[in-house]
Protein backbone atom coordinates (compact mmCIF):
# COMPACT_ATOMS: atom_id res chain seq x y z
CA UNK A 1 0.00 0.00 0.00
CA UNK A 2 1.02 3.41 -0.53
CA UNK A 3 0.93 6.02 2.04
CA UNK A 4 -0.12 9.44 0.72
CA UNK A 5 0.96 12.60 2.42
CA UNK A 6 -2.21 14.82 2.53
CA UNK A 7 -2.29 18.79 3.26
CA UNK A 8 -4.86 20.68 5.24
CA UNK A 9 -6.54 21.69 1.42
CA UNK A 10 -7.11 17.61 0.69
CA UNK A 11 -9.14 17.03 4.28
CA UNK A 12 -12.12 15.73 2.06
CA UNK A 13 -9.58 13.22 0.61
CA UNK A 14 -8.80 12.02 4.00
CA UNK A 15 -12.49 11.87 5.31
CA UNK A 16 -13.06 9.48 2.11
CA UNK A 17 -10.17 7.30 3.03
CA UNK A 18 -11.94 6.84 6.68
CA UNK A 19 -15.45 6.41 5.22
CA UNK A 20 -13.48 3.46 2.92
CA UNK A 21 -12.11 2.13 6.22
CA UNK A 22 -8.67 3.18 5.86
CA UNK A 23 -6.18 4.17 8.33
CA UNK A 24 -5.62 7.98 8.30
CA UNK A 25 -2.96 9.23 10.39
CA UNK A 26 -4.08 12.83 11.94
CA UNK A 27 -2.23 16.01 13.54
CA UNK A 28 -3.53 17.03 17.05
CA UNK A 29 -1.83 19.64 19.36
CA UNK A 30 0.11 16.96 21.31
CA UNK A 31 1.27 14.72 18.87
CA UNK A 32 -0.22 12.28 15.89
CA UNK A 33 -2.87 10.28 16.11
CA UNK A 34 -3.78 7.04 13.91
CA UNK A 35 -7.27 7.63 12.78
CA UNK A 36 -9.59 4.99 12.01
CA UNK A 37 -13.69 4.89 11.65
CA UNK A 38 -14.75 4.40 15.92
CA UNK A 39 -18.10 2.96 15.17
CA UNK A 40 -16.56 -0.10 13.02
CA UNK A 41 -14.99 -2.91 15.00
CA UNK A 42 -13.37 -4.60 11.77
CA UNK A 43 -11.55 -0.99 10.84
CA UNK A 44 -10.53 -0.35 14.32
CA UNK A 45 -9.12 -3.82 14.69
CA UNK A 46 -6.45 -2.84 12.04
CA UNK A 47 -5.19 0.36 14.21
CA UNK A 48 -3.91 -2.51 16.26
CA UNK A 49 -2.71 -4.42 14.02
CA UNK A 50 -0.79 -1.38 12.19
CA UNK A 51 0.64 -0.51 15.41
CA UNK A 52 1.49 -3.93 16.75
CA UNK A 53 -0.90 -2.62 20.08
CA UNK A 54 -1.57 -5.08 22.49
CA UNK A 55 -5.63 -5.44 22.00
CA UNK A 56 -6.96 -5.09 25.74
CA UNK A 57 -5.71 -1.29 25.47
CA UNK A 58 -8.30 0.89 24.90
CA UNK A 59 -8.12 3.77 22.60
CA UNK A 60 -8.95 7.46 22.54
CA UNK A 61 -12.43 8.71 20.88
CA UNK A 62 -12.00 11.67 19.38
CA UNK A 63 -14.73 14.11 18.78
CA UNK A 64 -15.24 17.22 16.66
CA UNK A 65 -17.83 18.77 19.77
CA UNK A 66 -19.17 18.17 22.93
CA UNK A 67 -22.59 16.78 21.05
CA UNK A 68 -20.68 14.14 19.61
CA UNK A 69 -19.42 13.47 22.77
CA UNK A 70 -23.72 12.68 24.21
CA UNK A 71 -24.39 10.21 21.46
CA UNK A 72 -22.11 7.73 23.06
CA UNK A 73 -21.50 8.66 26.46
CA UNK A 74 -24.10 8.01 29.21
CA UNK A 75 -24.78 11.48 31.00
CA UNK A 76 -24.53 10.42 34.94
CA UNK A 77 -21.33 13.15 34.90
CA UNK A 78 -22.29 15.55 32.59
CA UNK A 79 -22.09 18.08 34.86
CA UNK A 80 -18.29 17.96 35.73
CA UNK A 81 -17.91 16.95 32.72
CA UNK A 82 -19.12 19.98 30.54
CA UNK A 83 -17.03 21.93 32.85
CA UNK A 84 -14.46 20.25 32.04
CA UNK A 85 -15.46 20.48 27.93
CA UNK A 86 -15.74 24.48 28.88
CA UNK A 87 -12.68 24.76 30.40
CA UNK A 88 -10.83 22.98 28.73
CA UNK A 89 -12.01 22.03 24.60
CA UNK A 90 -10.60 21.85 22.63
CA UNK A 91 -7.38 20.95 24.44
CA UNK A 92 -5.11 18.36 25.67
CA UNK A 93 -7.78 16.96 27.90
CA UNK A 94 -9.08 13.57 27.05
CA UNK A 95 -12.50 12.66 29.68
CA UNK A 96 -13.00 8.63 30.34
CA UNK A 97 -16.77 8.44 31.67
CA UNK A 98 -19.52 5.22 31.14
CA UNK A 99 -20.96 4.75 27.98
CA UNK A 100 -24.79 3.74 27.08
CA UNK A 101 -24.76 0.62 27.20
CA UNK A 102 -23.14 -1.15 23.61
CA UNK A 103 -22.60 2.35 22.11
CA UNK A 104 -19.16 1.71 21.40
CA UNK A 105 -17.56 -1.55 20.26
CA UNK A 106 -14.94 -3.78 22.75
CA UNK A 107 -12.42 -2.79 20.04
CA UNK A 108 -12.64 0.48 21.37
CA UNK A 109 -13.38 -0.12 25.00
CA UNK A 110 -11.08 -2.95 25.30
CA UNK A 111 -13.85 -4.70 27.05
CA UNK A 112 -14.89 -1.87 29.76
CA UNK A 113 -18.11 -0.08 30.20
CA UNK A 114 -16.21 3.31 30.10
CA UNK A 115 -14.51 4.98 27.08
CA UNK A 116 -12.26 8.54 26.60
CA UNK A 117 -12.91 11.42 25.05
CA UNK A 118 -11.42 14.02 23.60
CA UNK A 119 -11.71 17.31 21.02
CA UNK A 120 -8.23 17.98 20.20
CA UNK A 121 -6.90 21.74 19.23
CA UNK A 122 -6.42 21.22 15.69
CA UNK A 123 -8.06 22.59 13.22
CA UNK A 124 -7.18 20.53 10.11
CA UNK A 125 -8.44 17.51 12.41
CA UNK A 126 -11.64 18.83 13.73
CA UNK A 127 -12.75 19.84 10.14
CA UNK A 128 -11.40 16.07 9.03
CA UNK A 129 -13.94 14.76 12.01
CA UNK A 130 -16.66 17.31 11.28
CA UNK A 131 -16.28 16.16 7.29
CA UNK A 132 -16.56 12.51 7.94
CA UNK A 133 -19.31 12.95 10.69
CA UNK A 134 -18.63 10.34 12.95
CA UNK A 135 -15.64 9.95 15.79
CA UNK A 136 -12.32 8.47 15.07
CA UNK A 137 -10.60 6.59 17.14
CA UNK A 138 -6.74 7.64 17.47
CA UNK A 139 -4.07 6.11 19.56
CA UNK A 140 -0.66 7.78 18.94
CA UNK A 141 0.82 7.38 15.23
CA UNK A 142 3.95 5.43 16.38
CA UNK A 143 4.94 1.34 16.57
CA UNK A 144 4.06 0.56 19.42
CA UNK A 145 7.16 0.89 22.40
CA UNK A 146 8.71 3.46 20.39
CA UNK A 147 8.06 7.15 20.98
CA UNK A 148 5.29 8.97 19.78
CA UNK A 149 5.01 10.94 16.57
CA UNK A 150 5.42 14.48 16.66
CA UNK A 151 6.20 15.39 12.66
CA UNK A 152 4.74 13.19 10.16
CA UNK A 153 7.73 12.01 8.79
CA UNK A 154 7.73 10.10 12.09
CA UNK A 155 4.93 8.58 11.57
CA UNK A 156 5.70 7.73 7.65
CA UNK A 157 8.94 6.26 9.28
CA UNK A 158 6.86 3.69 11.38
CA UNK A 159 3.63 3.15 9.54
CA UNK A 160 4.95 3.43 5.45
CA UNK A 161 3.16 0.93 3.51
CA UNK A 162 0.46 0.30 6.25
CA UNK A 163 -1.94 2.86 6.16
CA UNK A 164 -3.78 5.20 3.44
CA UNK A 165 -2.57 8.78 4.16
CA UNK A 166 -1.01 11.07 6.78
CA UNK A 167 -2.93 14.23 7.39
CA UNK A 168 0.45 16.60 7.39
CA UNK A 169 0.06 19.98 9.65
CA UNK A 170 4.07 20.32 10.63
CA UNK A 171 5.19 19.61 14.33
CA UNK A 172 2.70 19.34 16.85
CA UNK A 173 2.85 21.89 19.47
CA UNK A 174 2.84 20.28 22.61
CA UNK A 175 4.70 17.20 21.83
CA UNK A 176 3.28 14.67 24.79
CA UNK A 177 -0.15 13.18 25.10
CA UNK A 178 -3.54 14.39 26.45
CA UNK A 179 -3.90 14.43 29.94
CA UNK A 180 -6.29 11.54 30.99
CA UNK A 181 -8.92 11.80 33.93
CA UNK A 182 -11.83 9.41 34.99
CA UNK A 183 -14.55 10.78 36.19
CA UNK A 184 -16.06 7.16 36.53
CA UNK A 185 -13.41 6.64 39.81
CA UNK A 186 -14.64 7.76 43.38
CA UNK A 187 -12.92 10.88 43.26
CA UNK A 188 -11.62 11.98 39.62
CA UNK A 189 -8.26 10.20 39.08
CA UNK A 190 -5.64 11.72 36.43
CA UNK A 191 -4.26 8.22 35.33
CA UNK A 192 -1.95 10.19 32.59
CA UNK A 193 -0.69 13.56 33.67
CA UNK A 194 -0.14 16.04 30.79
CA UNK A 195 -0.17 19.90 29.79
CA UNK A 196 -3.21 20.38 31.70
CA UNK A 197 -2.14 19.67 35.11
CA UNK A 198 -3.45 18.69 38.44
CA UNK A 199 -4.07 22.15 39.63
CA UNK A 200 -5.47 23.33 36.92
CA UNK A 201 -8.31 20.35 37.41
CA UNK A 202 -8.41 20.94 40.78
CA UNK A 203 -9.45 24.22 40.23
CA UNK A 204 -12.56 23.36 38.23
CA UNK A 205 -13.36 19.46 40.03
CA UNK A 206 -12.44 20.16 43.63
CA UNK A 207 -11.56 17.00 44.53
CA UNK A 208 -8.90 14.95 41.96
CA UNK A 209 -6.44 11.98 42.72
CA UNK A 210 -3.43 10.97 40.83
CA UNK A 211 -2.85 7.44 39.96
CA UNK A 212 0.00 7.52 37.24
CA UNK A 213 2.26 5.75 39.39
CA UNK A 214 4.79 2.75 38.33
CA UNK A 215 1.97 -0.26 37.25
CA UNK A 216 3.57 -3.62 37.39
CA UNK A 217 3.02 -6.16 34.64
CA UNK A 218 1.18 -7.87 37.45
CA UNK A 219 -1.06 -5.02 38.68
CA UNK A 220 -4.24 -4.38 36.80
CA UNK A 221 -3.37 -0.91 35.89
CA UNK A 222 -6.75 1.43 35.69
CA UNK A 223 -5.54 2.95 32.02
CA UNK A 224 -4.18 -0.28 30.76
CA UNK A 225 -1.91 1.72 28.39
CA UNK A 226 0.60 2.28 31.40
CA UNK A 227 1.48 -1.16 31.74
CA UNK A 228 3.50 -1.55 28.88
CA UNK A 229 7.24 -0.38 27.84
CA UNK A 230 6.94 3.17 26.07
CA UNK A 231 8.56 5.72 24.47
CA UNK A 232 11.63 3.62 24.22
CA UNK A 233 14.58 4.58 21.33
CA UNK A 234 16.93 1.92 20.10
CA UNK A 235 19.53 3.40 22.58
CA UNK A 236 19.67 3.45 26.41
CA UNK A 237 18.40 6.37 27.88
CA UNK A 238 19.95 7.52 31.24
CA UNK A 239 18.48 10.97 33.10
CA UNK A 240 20.69 13.32 34.44
CA UNK A 241 18.54 15.17 37.27
CA UNK A 242 20.97 17.46 37.89
CA UNK A 243 22.61 19.71 35.26
CA UNK A 244 25.90 20.04 37.26
CA UNK A 245 26.50 16.22 36.86
CA UNK A 246 26.46 16.07 33.32
CA UNK A 247 30.52 16.27 32.51
CA UNK A 248 30.91 13.06 34.98
CA UNK A 249 28.04 11.65 33.62
CA UNK A 250 29.58 12.06 30.10
CA UNK A 251 32.63 11.03 31.32
CA UNK A 252 31.35 7.89 32.53
CA UNK A 253 29.56 6.78 29.82
CA UNK A 254 31.95 7.66 26.85
CA UNK A 255 34.53 4.97 28.53
CA UNK A 256 31.58 2.20 27.18
CA UNK A 257 30.96 3.93 23.62
CA UNK A 258 32.75 5.87 21.41
CA UNK A 259 29.93 8.97 20.87
CA UNK A 260 27.23 9.40 23.11
CA UNK A 261 23.80 11.26 22.73
CA UNK A 262 22.98 14.41 25.01
CA UNK A 263 19.47 15.51 25.05
CA UNK A 264 19.27 19.07 26.69
CA UNK A 265 18.25 22.53 27.17
CA UNK A 266 20.61 25.42 25.48
CA UNK A 267 21.76 26.44 28.89
CA UNK A 268 23.22 23.13 29.34
CA UNK A 269 24.33 22.54 26.09
CA UNK A 270 26.42 25.64 26.18
CA UNK A 271 28.54 24.70 28.79
CA UNK A 272 29.69 21.10 27.18
CA UNK A 273 32.34 20.49 25.18
CA UNK A 274 33.34 17.11 23.49
CA UNK A 275 32.64 14.63 20.98
CA UNK A 276 28.97 14.11 21.45
CA UNK A 277 25.83 14.55 19.50
CA UNK A 278 23.34 16.79 20.77
CA UNK A 279 19.71 17.41 20.35
CA UNK A 280 18.35 20.98 21.95
CA UNK A 281 15.21 20.96 24.12
CA UNK A 282 14.78 24.49 23.90
CA UNK A 283 15.19 26.91 26.95
CA UNK A 284 12.57 24.93 30.03
CA UNK A 285 10.50 22.02 30.40
CA UNK A 286 7.59 23.16 28.11
CA UNK A 287 9.89 23.45 25.27
CA UNK A 288 11.42 20.30 26.41
CA UNK A 289 8.20 18.63 26.59
CA UNK A 290 7.50 19.57 23.01
CA UNK A 291 11.04 18.28 21.71
CA UNK A 292 11.64 15.38 24.00
CA UNK A 293 10.24 12.20 21.36
CA UNK A 294 11.77 14.21 18.11
CA UNK A 295 14.71 14.57 20.30
CA UNK A 296 14.73 10.76 21.15
CA UNK A 297 14.15 9.80 17.50
CA UNK A 298 16.89 12.42 16.18
CA UNK A 299 19.95 10.79 18.36
CA UNK A 300 18.34 7.35 17.18
CA UNK A 301 18.96 8.13 13.67
CA UNK A 302 22.53 9.02 14.59
CA UNK A 303 23.17 5.00 16.21
CA UNK A 304 24.67 5.91 19.52
CA UNK A 305 23.79 3.64 21.96
CA UNK A 306 23.49 5.73 24.89
CA UNK A 307 21.55 8.81 25.35
CA UNK A 308 22.06 11.40 28.31
CA UNK A 309 18.61 12.95 28.69
CA UNK A 310 18.16 16.45 31.13
CA UNK A 311 15.56 15.63 34.33
CA UNK A 312 13.47 18.17 35.64
CA UNK A 313 11.12 18.17 38.90
CA UNK A 314 8.35 16.45 38.67
CA UNK A 315 5.62 18.31 39.29
CA UNK A 316 2.89 21.17 37.77
CA UNK A 317 4.14 21.01 33.75
CA UNK A 318 7.05 18.90 34.96
CA UNK A 319 4.89 15.64 35.88
CA UNK A 320 4.20 14.85 31.71
CA UNK A 321 7.82 15.20 30.96
CA UNK A 322 8.90 13.24 33.82
CA UNK A 323 6.62 10.40 33.40
CA UNK A 324 7.16 10.01 29.27
CA UNK A 325 11.01 10.58 30.00
CA UNK A 326 11.35 7.53 33.12
CA UNK A 327 9.52 5.37 30.56
CA UNK A 328 11.60 5.96 27.56
CA UNK A 329 14.99 5.34 30.02
CA UNK A 330 13.12 2.13 31.98
CA UNK A 331 13.49 4.29 35.29
CA UNK A 332 17.70 4.52 35.06
CA UNK A 333 18.52 8.11 36.17
CA UNK A 334 22.73 8.92 36.52
CA UNK A 335 23.95 8.29 39.82
CA UNK A 336 27.42 9.62 41.12
CA UNK A 337 29.93 7.01 42.48
CA UNK A 338 29.31 6.18 45.83
CA UNK A 339 25.16 6.91 45.63
CA UNK A 340 22.55 4.31 45.69
O1 LIG B 1 -2.80 13.20 23.12
C1 LIG B 1 -3.33 12.09 23.04
O2 LIG B 1 -4.09 11.66 23.90
C2 LIG B 1 -3.02 11.25 21.79
C3 LIG B 1 -3.58 11.99 20.56
C4 LIG B 1 -3.41 11.21 19.29
O3 LIG B 1 -4.93 12.31 20.78
N1 LIG B 1 -3.58 9.93 21.88
C5 LIG B 1 -3.06 8.97 22.71
O4 LIG B 1 -3.71 7.75 22.66
O5 LIG B 1 -2.13 9.16 23.45
P1 LIG B 1 -3.13 6.41 23.30
O6 LIG B 1 -4.01 5.34 22.78
O7 LIG B 1 -1.67 6.29 23.01
O8 LIG B 1 -3.35 6.60 24.84
C6 LIG B 1 -4.65 6.49 25.44
C7 LIG B 1 -4.52 6.17 26.91
C8 LIG B 1 -3.99 4.78 27.13
O9 LIG B 1 -3.12 4.78 28.25
C9 LIG B 1 -5.25 3.95 27.39
O10 LIG B 1 -4.99 2.80 28.14
C10 LIG B 1 -6.10 4.96 28.15
O11 LIG B 1 -5.84 6.20 27.52
N2 LIG B 1 -7.56 4.68 28.03
C11 LIG B 1 -8.33 4.74 26.93
N3 LIG B 1 -9.60 4.38 27.21
C12 LIG B 1 -9.66 4.11 28.54
C13 LIG B 1 -10.67 3.68 29.44
N4 LIG B 1 -11.92 3.48 29.03
N5 LIG B 1 -10.35 3.50 30.74
C14 LIG B 1 -9.06 3.72 31.16
N6 LIG B 1 -8.06 4.12 30.34
C15 LIG B 1 -8.33 4.30 29.06
MG1 LIG C 1 0.69 5.98 22.65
Amino acid sequence: METLILKDDQIKRAADFLADGQLVAFPTETVYGLGADATRPDVVKNVYAAKGRPSDNPLIVHVDSPEMVWQYADNRYQTQAQKLMDQFWSGPLTIIMPIQPGALSKEVTGGLSTAAFRMPNNQATLDLIKTFGKPIVGPSANTSGKPSPTEAKHVYHDLKGKIAAILDDGPTVIGVESTVIDLSAKVPTILRPGMITENELMNVLGDVASDHHKVSQKEIPKAPGMKYKHYAPNAQVIIVDNVQDFPKAIKQYQNEADTIGILATDPVLEQLSGNFKTYSLGEDVISASKHLFAGLRALDDTQVPIILAQGFPETGHGAAYGNRLNKSAGQQHFKTQGEK
